[in-house]
């Protein structure tokens, strides 16, 4: 078994907000990330698949389908985009780095070839903060 990581970038604007809380506890618990006015992250993608090399190839994936199937149903989506108002697999949901992760992974995974398996979704939010997720 190899993995595979393809690495992407977007940047997006969103605010964490919980509706039901004060202006204060929202400030106290999202710090800048509840400013009401939207800000923006660049974020980094790490995306990880897992398989055995083709054969044919020696290759777990073409790393250039994996490139454009992430644009295709990600990054189309996200990048330079409002979270909270511009990307259906959102809409709902807390825009918080742990939910776009999974959100990333629902996206990807039923695209992938056979043979190949989504092992991890690496979502850096700034240099410092990241989230992984693996599915479960
Ligand atoms: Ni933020």
């Amino acid at each position: 078994m190899v993995y595979l990581t393809r690495v992407e970038h977007f940047n997006a604007a969103h605010k964490l907000y919980n509706p039901q809380w004060t202006p204060e506890k929202n400030d106290e618990m999202f710090g800048k990330c509840a400013n009401e006015n939207w800000h923006g992250h660049n974020y980094e993608l790490f995306v990880t698949v897992k398989g055995d090399p083709h054969p044919d190839t020696g290759f777990v994936m073409d790393v250039k389908r994996l490139s454009v199937l992430i644009k295709e149903t990600v990054l189309d989506k996200v990048d330079h985009r409002n979270l909270n108002l511009d990307v259906d697999f959102l809409k709902g949901k807390f825009c918080s780095t742990e939910n776009l992760a999974i959100g990333i992974w629902n996206q990807l995974k039923p695209h992938l070839p056979d043979g190949v398996a989504l092992h991890c979704i690496k979502l850096y939010e700034t240099p410092r903060i990241y989230v992984e997720y693996f599915g479960t």
